[in-house]
């Protein structure tokens, strides 16, 4: 089976005379991996349809946003009514306090918070707030770690940046990252050094506490539980990026899963239910030197709008239900599982972290724990394997770095059926590897 792709092609080279790289987001250009983007025409559960027809289960999910699968109805339905309404007014709406409230009570953590409209805007405010109640300026990173694109994160970030071999963005002045120390993850000797050094100008710690943007790397024993020792011991704000992690992992996210506390959390994606939000959030002391409480800016035209809200409600509303988890990790469980068993059986080398509601599959036969292991996986191998993927019908993210996603809409009938085109795939490769190597 061959699709077609005769439409995304000619879209794609329109797209090229107009947009740059013919995308609005650079990995969505498949340069990590070749060929032509596919253009979706639509989306519903666990399916994406390409402009050309083809169908694919969807394990992209856009980039982890979507958890109850695609043209959820009650999401639907809330945009469409919010929309009626008025969607932003550029005043406060109700809206807003009912998200808040589903987000306090994931997130304890949160006593006060701010909503945005994007990851980058959340992490990049967060920061800046705990330089502002700090009154230091230092701020210390982890290496593969993506907290969007705000200039002084981008030094050594993970995901497309990574894929393009970019160690640092263009455009950003050297002064701009000066101010930021870049450590390897899971790396505690490293860290205490750092902290014994330079404790005491250091703002805050941001660190993704489940690594998604280097392919998925878990922390290890004691790795986040240090980072709270040494920032409270210094003075530093502990920041939490549950970006990806917050209402995925658990509806609490990683706070929830490993009980460390951090002093701030910024999230985005599940938590708006298809349409652009983010939110960060903290302790009351920290949050109140935020404008208009307090001598640290951030504002927002399209904050808190009604239709980003109520999508966000609907969305969390439902995770809410007894055994969404429970049901998620278990189908996460058994698919990673199949996945290695798979490949074992083709012979082909693989590696599959994975976490409730997100995997990796890393052609590699060694563990791995931080960015240099995520970076010395065989490219080369996951080229071949997502195009195989795509020739078989399954949509995976189309850059080594990217987590594999699932949602609700993936049921067991729907996981069954797309690891039998996984053994395809497999198969595939090994039969490549052996005509390479005759
Ligand atoms: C952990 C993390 N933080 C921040 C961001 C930036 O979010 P956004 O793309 O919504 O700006 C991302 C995006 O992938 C992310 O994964």
């Amino acid at each position: 089976m061959t699709p077609g792709f005769r439409r995304s092609r000619t879209l794609y080279r329109e797209a090229l005379r107009r947009l740059v790289g013919g995308v609005s987001s650079p990995v969505r250009a498949f340069r990590a991996v070749g060929g032509t983007p596919l253009f979706v025409e639509r989306a519903r559960g666990a399916y994406v349809w390409d402009v050309d027809g083809n169908r694919y289960t969807d394990f992209v999910l856009s980039y982890g946003a979507i958890l109850l699968g695609h043209a959820d109805g009650g999401i639907a339905q809330a945009v469409h009514n919010a929309a009626r309404r008025g969607s932003v007014t550029g005043s406060p709406v109700p809206e807003e306090i009912a998200l808040a409230r589903l987000v306090q009570s994931a997130f304890p953590v949160m006593e006060r918070l701010r909503f945005v409209n994007s990851g980058t805007e959340a992490a990049m405010s967060a920061v800046r707030l705990a330089r502002g109640f700090t009154g230091r300026s230092l701020v210390v990173k982890f290496e593969g770690c993506y907290h969007g694109h705000a200039d002084g994160l981008l030094a050594r970030a993970g995901s497309g940046a990574a894929t393009f071999a970019l160690p640092d963005s263009g455009g950003v002045p050297r002064s701009y990252v000066r101010e930021t120390r870049v450590l390897p993850y899971n790396d505690v000797q490293a860290f205490r050094s750092l902290m014994a050094r330079e404790g005491r100008n250091v703002a805050a710690v941001i660190v993704e506490p489940i690594a998604a943007n280097m392919g998925l790397v878990h922390p290890e024993h004691g790795f986040l539980r240090t980072l709270r020792v040494e920032t409270r011991r210094h003075g530093s704000v502990l920041l939490f990026d549950e970006v990806i992690s917050g209402f995925r992992v658990r509806l609490g996210g990683a706070v929830q899963l490993f009980g460390v506390r951090p002093d701030l959390v910024c999230a985005g994606k599940v938590m708006g239910g298809g349409l652009p939000v983010g939110v960060y959030g903290g302790r009351k002391e920290i949050m109140r030197c935020l404008a208009p409480e307090g001598p640290v800016y951030q504002a927002g035209t399209l904050a808190g709008n009604r239709a980003a809200m109520a999508a966000g409600t609907a969305a969390l509303l439902k995770l809410r239900s007894a055994g969404f988890y429970t049901r998620l990790e278990r189908s996460t469980r058994k698919t990673a599982r199949a996945l290695e068993r798979l490949a074992a059986r083709h012979g082909v080398a693989v590696e599959v972290p994975w976490t409730c509601g997100l995997f990796t599959v890393f052609f590699t036969s060694r563990p791995v724990r931080n960015y240099s292991d995520a970076a010395a996986t065989d490219r080369k191998a996951f080229s071949r394997y997502f195009h195989s993927a795509l020739r078989h019908g399954l949509y995976v993210p189309p850059s080594p770095f990217e987590a594999c996603f699932l949602s609700a809409a993936h049921t067991p009938g729907i996981l069954e059926d797309a690891l039998r085109r996984w053994d395809r795939v497999f198969g595939e490769m090994a039969a490549g590897g052996r005509r390479r190597g005759s």
